[in-house]
């Protein structure tokens, strides 16, 4: 459910007109729905409200806008954050050091010192190289890290293979067979304190069913583990749930995970943690996006937008399927190929796609783009860093400005030894 809707034929955001937002501050331009993201918020969290102690922490690589981390920053989510980057804009948005996680595979001693400092309130560690370090750091600043073993389960996720994460020949956490040795060992180092395990098995999940394989196999770890005479207070449960992206696909709703966590999790006497990213930003954003031209192709009309690749890069990197939706529909249907501007053939958004007949100058927008839109645009192209602007009912203000080419080419230098 999204508040993205056609109003006396034009696609509005909320109460505000798409062509208004276009006319005023250029296409491509994402558009956010304050209301639709509070909404999957409260769906989300309602949904796990049965289960006796929760952490939610939004994966903020999903959308790390800094009006969106401060929404829910307000509706009680902390954040899982996977860079140094990514934890100041938690932090800046006003998330409490303490409710944010901060995972990745690669944090540097950095990105560690820094991280010890501001109180992070939970360190998940890939490897037992990265708990010695953090525990050296940590002991030499006289501080304790509070931790947990990021465990890679060997659970096939079912997703796209780029985003798939816990499978064993994947780079994420430590094996699942020595995980109880590796928690042991670091639990014994000054500097460290091992409270919980973490397990994320990969992202746009269809099934719940790898999640639950994954779970209950987290959870027979936990109880060896405390056999051990060890405590295990936390279980980082991740993210993953999946959200349709094309108009009518089923996925499983946030109460059917809830339920799921709750049967599978029954008397585990823990804190359970989760890093939601895309279930709660998806389809609170479209990407505007206005025809620049269309021509002939050989089976089907090539639609050229403003938008690209270097915009969205979901559909050249995962072939991943965005709906394409004109803003003020005439009615007729046609089969289309939909590409962006860019130099290269990846720089296509659908082929033989049934879209909206569009023609130069119309409106469009990409569905279900509020999550891993934006935040991974680039500059390919020197096209501008694409702007994001977020409604709320009949107001809506820029919250990214769009970044020209023009600031882009001012940072860079060219050395007097050069010429
Ligand atoms: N926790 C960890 C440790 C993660 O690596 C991720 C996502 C999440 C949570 C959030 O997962 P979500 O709930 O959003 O599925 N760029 C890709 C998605 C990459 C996801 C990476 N990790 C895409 O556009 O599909």
């Amino acid at each position: 459910m999204d508040h993205f809707d056609f109003h006396d034929g034009v696609l509005h955001a909320e109460d505000v007109p798409l062509p208004v937002i276009a006319g005023a501050v250029g296409t491509p331009v994402y558009v956010y729905s304050r209301a639709t993201l509070t909404r999957h918020a409260r769906v989300f969290r309602d949904a796990l409200a049965p289960l006796e102690r929760t952490h939610i922490a939004f994966a903020v690589k999903a959308n790390p806008n800094l009006a969106v981390l401060k929404l829910l920053a307000a509706e009680g989510y902390g954040a899982d954050v996977v860079s140094g980057g990514e934890m100041e804009r938690a932090l800046a948005a006003g998330m409490a050091a303490q409710d944010v996680v901060f995972s990745g595979v690669g944090k540097s001693d950095a990105e560690l010192a820094r991280g010890l400092e501001a109180g992070i309130g939970q360190f998940n560690l890939e490897s037992e190289e990265e708990g010695i370090a953090l525990a050296a750091i940590a002991a030499a600043q006289g501080r304790t890290a509070q931790a947990a073993l990021r465990v890679n389960p060997d659970v096939d996720a079912g997703t796209h293979g780029k985003i798939s994460t816990g499978k064993a020949e994947n780079k994420f956490g430590v094996p699942y067979d020595r995980a109880a040795a590796i928690y042991a060992r670091l639990a014994a180092l000054p500097g460290l304190a091992m409270r919980g395990l973490a397990v994320h098995i990969g992202s746009q999940l269809s099934s719940l069913d790898p999640l639950e394989a994954a779970f209950a196999k987290m959870g027979g770890l936990m109880r060896a583990i405390r056999a051990e005479g060890l405590a295990v207070t936390h279980m980082d449960l991740g993210g993953g749930v999946g959200v349709p992206y094309k108009a009518g696909d089923a996925f499983p709703s946030p109460a059917e995970y809830g339920a799921m966590v709750a049967r599978v999790t029954q008397g585990w006497d823990a804190t359970l943690m989760f890093e939601p990213g895309r279930v709660i930003a998806g389809n609170s954003g479209v990407l505007v996006t206005k025809v620049i031209r269309v021509k002939p192709g050989v089976a089907a009309p090539f639609v050229v937008v403003d938008a690209a690749m270097n915009d969205l890069a979901r559909p050249a990197m995962y072939d991943a399927w965005h709906d394409f939706v004109a803003v003020t529909p005439g009615g007729t249907r046609e089969t289309a190929n939909i590409v962006g501007p860019i130099c290269e053939s990846s720089d296509t958004f659908a082929m033989g796609r049934d879209i909206d007949v569009v023609a130069p100058g119309d409106l469009a927008v990409f569905r279900t783009a509020g999550a891993y839109g934006a935040t991974m645009a680039n500059t390919y192209n020197s096209r501008a860093l694409v702007p994001e602007v977020m409604v709320d009912g009949d107001k809506w203000a820029i919250v990214a400005d769009r970044i020209d080419p023009a600031t882009i080419l001012a940072a860079e230098r060219v050395p007097d030894w050069l010429l």
